[in-house]
């Protein structure tokens, strides 16, 4: 198996007997492929020796946070922007119920907080205490926060009873790891998208926009960037921070997105428009504030240039997809627009609803394309970005 090839893997292991499998877990990632880094919690060492996991990675076992050694050959923000993957295995209750409270009292605690990457929970306990309505709160705050649960299995327990609570055996984690990324389904493709709103300025403090968070189309570069894809990421303003291993571009009106994607689209084989472009702007911008004088203030607006439209439209355009964020019949708005701007997939969500949409963690949409449908329900925009991310790789290795 090597479908891990070059994938950079953090291995946390936190404090359970089954942290003996973690060993042969990093056996197995490894050749798969992926390169490996150990991080432990004190609890973990109680169970097995940091040792052990340097022997078989070949790397410093990295154990403390407040450690100068430790932190001099690869600081904890280096190493959580290193990661493609962090994975936990085993995740103990102890530790989902710390991260689920966002603490960051020890080093692998820390970096989750720190890392932008994919963090998955391979939890082993006690059936009790998985099916306890303490742990299963903390899995579900952290699932809507983005971050996945591979497991666990049904069966026999160290402590002699069975049920639900096992870590999931090593050679299936590992396998649960390389459909993550996908086999590397979009190796060497180059995706540009754009993500975030614009604003139009009225004066110097004011300006004309759209609500939008920018949340799914930084979810999606990920998930994209996670398939093995080159992203190129042009995003309006937006709180979010620069995913890691992307590369990103600001820009604030249209005019500056629609010129930045035209510098950069000859080379892209993927085109996905999230952002939420202004349609109009002010025909003239205010040099200076405008004060409020008169009852009644009129704003001449122009039509901006149709991005995603234009793109499609070229003589050679790459394969396009674009978003349709509709308050009614949306499979039918969404079909209309996808066919006017002969654009090969869209991805429509209902908005204006109370679930869902612009500021939320979640959302869930319809993705159309020739002939076909597909239903993706109300999940983490993590999730949702995940699978359409797969869903847009396989429709574009399709079509070539
Ligand atoms: N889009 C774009 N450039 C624009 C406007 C929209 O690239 N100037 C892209 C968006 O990123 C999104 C899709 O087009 O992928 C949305 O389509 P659009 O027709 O603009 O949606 P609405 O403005 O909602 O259209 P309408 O008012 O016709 O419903």
């Amino acid at each position: 198996m090597s479908g891990l090839a070059n994938r950079k893997i953090l291995l946390g292991v936190t404090g359970g007997i089954a942290c003996y499998k973690s060993a042969v877990l990093l056996r197995a990632l490894q050749e798969a492929g992926a390169e490996l880094r150990v991080v432990m919690t004190p609890a973990a060492q109680a169970f097995v020796t940091p040792l052990t996991f340097q022997a078989l990675s070949g790397h410093d076992v990295y154990t403390e946070l407040l450690d100068p050694s430790q932190e001099a050959a690869m600081d904890h923000i280096s190493l959580a922007r290193w990661a493609d993957l962090v994975l936990i295995a085993p995740a103990s209750a102890d530790f989902m119920a710390r991260i689920a409270n966002g603490m960051a009292n020890d080093l692998l605690s820390t970096l989750c907080l720190a890392t932008e990457s994919q963090v998955v929970l391979a939890p082993a306990m006690n059936r009790v205490m998985w099916l306890n309505p303490a742990t299963q709160d903390n899995l579900q705050r952290l699932l809507a926060r983005g971050y996945l649960c591979w497991g666990p299995d049904e069966g026999e327990q160290a402590c002699g009873e069975s049920g639900p609570g096992r870590m999931l055996e090593p050679e299936a984690l590992c396998q649960q790891a390389v459909s993550h990324f996908g086999n590397g389904v979009l190796d060497g493709v180059n995706v540009l998208m754009t993500a975030g709103s614009t604003r139009e300025p009225i004066d110097p403090v004011r300006f004309v926009g759209n609500r939008s968070s920018g949340k799914m189309g930084y979810a999606l570069a990920q998930s994209m960037r996670d398939l093995g894809a080159d992203v190129t990421l042009i995003s309006g303003p937006t709180s979010l921070a620069a995913p890691a291993k992307i590369v990103s571009i600001r820009v604030e009106t249209a005019e500056e997105m629609h010129a930045s994607v035209m510098e950069h689209v000859d080379s892209c084989d993927i085109f996905v428009a999230v952002a939420a472009v202004a349609d109009y702007r002010p025909s003239l911008v205010a040099a200076d504030k405008i004060k409020k004088n008169k009852e009644i203030l009129t704003l001449e607006l122009v039509r901006n240039p149709d991005i995603l439209a234009e793109v499609a439209a070229m003589e050679h355009p790459p394969f396009t997809v674009g978003f349709a964020a509709e308050t009614e019949q949306i499979e039918h708005y969404a079909d209309e627009k996808r066919r006017r701007k002969r654009l090969n997939m869209i991805a429509a969500n209902r908005v204006g609803s109370d679930e869902g949409g612009f500021e939320s963690e979640q959302n869930a949409l319809i993705l159309l394309w020739q002939d076909a449908r597909e239903e993706l329900p109300m999940m983490a925009k993590s999730q949702l970005a995940q699978r359409l991310a797969e869903r847009i790789a396989e429709q574009y290795n399709a079509s070539i």
